[in-house]
């Protein structure tokens, strides 16, 4: 791939040997279990993959975003689920590193970092998911302390985390600064978790219902040491969380490609190679030119926001929708090469297709992700107006 720095591939080859040698064996049996995979973790550790995307003076190795695209990727070739089991680690440390104290960065970037502590992030609820500002977890003042209430749907890690990057409304009469983040460890007393859900994919990862009840967390573990500002930090977060998503998702499709080319090769049929038919050529061609354009709006949006570009919320959402929509497309055209066969749970092609649908949905549907494109279109345009004379504008009596 071009364009990569020798750190870059670095990393790259690192995440595509442990996605090789310690993943791919693995899969099917920790997505039949639907449990953790630890010894995964622990390679992970050693490695030192789980510090790429934290900066060096809090332990990690100070890679960026793209770095981190490029080891999720590689681990998502072999299995989504251990891709996100990775990826998610960033989503929740993000916050920290954007917004959090030097206190808080020092006392939890380097346990994450060295893989000690797992991280999640808690936004959604029930009845806040696209409607992410929407939330009802309350977290009230009291002396040096918050009272936390509520509850949090669909955080993934969640039960294996140590520390949960929560979101709670701190000013319920406030539009503006209406939420807060906390930092809060697992062994918070009145914190529960109150489901793991049973999953179509990424099954190695739990996602689990998270339920706080009078969960008093110091103040000292209010995220960045000043409330209000939670709605903007987790935007923000979502913003440079958004590529590890697209490229779990470039990830799942390239491996799905990967199989299908191969099975291609060998599967015989009307004597001859399925490989060598064209309407299977074409099912492999499209694919292959999909996969390398997801990748492409992955890598460049990361860069942007390496770089701290002022368009990186529109590359990333852009990277996302059109990347996972890519993994949905291509893992099951991989599914039709292998005809009946691919639908067979003996084979391995089926879990990509299944491990691909969620990257449609989490970290913000592609829906979601149309708006927050549409609304920076609108943003830019304002640098545009020089346009505005080209366009004739109607009047009451004809065409200025
Ligand atoms: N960066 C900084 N600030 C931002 C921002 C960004 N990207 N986006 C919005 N803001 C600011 C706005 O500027 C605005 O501030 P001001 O009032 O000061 O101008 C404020 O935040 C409110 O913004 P909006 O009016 O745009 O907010 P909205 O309520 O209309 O919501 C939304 C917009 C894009 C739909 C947002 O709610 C959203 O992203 N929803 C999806 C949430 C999501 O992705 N959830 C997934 C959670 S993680 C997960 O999936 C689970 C897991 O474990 C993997």
């Amino acid at each position: 791939m071009p364009f990569l720095s020798d750190e870059n591939r670095r990393w790259q080859e690192k995440a595509r040997h442990v996605a090789e040698e310690v993943v791919r064996p693995i899969a099917a049996k920790y997505d039949a279990l639907q449990e953790y995979p630890w010894e995964v973790k622990e390679v992970l550790a050693r490695e030192g993959l789980m510090g790429v995307w934290i900066p060096k003076e809090y332990g990690g190795a100070g890679g960026g975003i793209l770095d981190q695209c490029l080891c999720v990727e590689q681990l998502s070739r072999a299995c989504g689920g251990v891709g996100v089991l990775y990826a998610v680690n960033a989503l929740g440390s993000i916050p920290i590193i954007l917004a959090g104290t030097d206190e808080q960065k020092k006392k939890y970037l380097p346990r994450i970092a060295a893989g000690e502590f797992l991280i999640a992030f808690a936004l959604s609820e029930k009845f806040a998911g696209s409607d992410a500002g929407s939330q009802r977890t309350a977290a009230v003042a009291d002396g040096d302390h918050y009272v936390i209430d509520g509850e949090k749907k669909w955080t993934t890690n969640g039960g294996v985390a140590e520390l949960y990057t929560v979101f709670a409304v701190t000013d319920p009469q406030s539009k503006k600064e209406r939420m807060s983040g906390f930092l809060v460890e697992k062994n918070t007393p009145g914190f529960a978790i109150a489901k793991v859900e049973d999953k179509t994919g990424i099954r190695c990862v739990p996602v689990v219902e998270v339920d706080m009840k009078s969960m008093r967390v110091q103040r000292s573990q209010l995220l960045g040491g000043t409330p209000g500002l939670g709605f903007k930090h987790a935007m923000m977060t979502l913003d440079r969380a958004r590529p590890g998503v697209a490229a779990q998702a470039v990830g799942l499709a390239q491996g799905a490609l990967d199989l299908a080319v191969v099975y291609a090769n060998r599967r015989q049929q009307f004597g001859q190679q399925i490989a060598s038919f064209q309407m299977i050529q074409q099912l492999l061609a499209d694919m292959s030119a999909r996969v390398s354009a997801a990748r492409y709006l992955v890598y460049n949006a990361a860069r942007a926001i390496d770089r701290g570009l002022p368009n990186m919320t529109r590359l990333a959402a852009e990277a996302k929708m059109f990347a996972s929509d890519t993994a949905m497309k291509v893992t099951s055209d991989a599914v039709q090469v292998f005809g009946g066969y691919g639908y067979m749970k003996d084979y391995p092609i089926e879990k990509y297709m299944r491990d691909a649908k969620i990257t449609q949905i989490y970290e913000g549907t592609n829906q979601v992700q149309r708006i927050v494109i549409a609304r920076a279109l609108a943003k830019e345009a304002e640098g545009l107006a020089h346009l505005e004379k080209y366009i004739p504008r109607e009047t009451q009596r004809g065409v200025e």
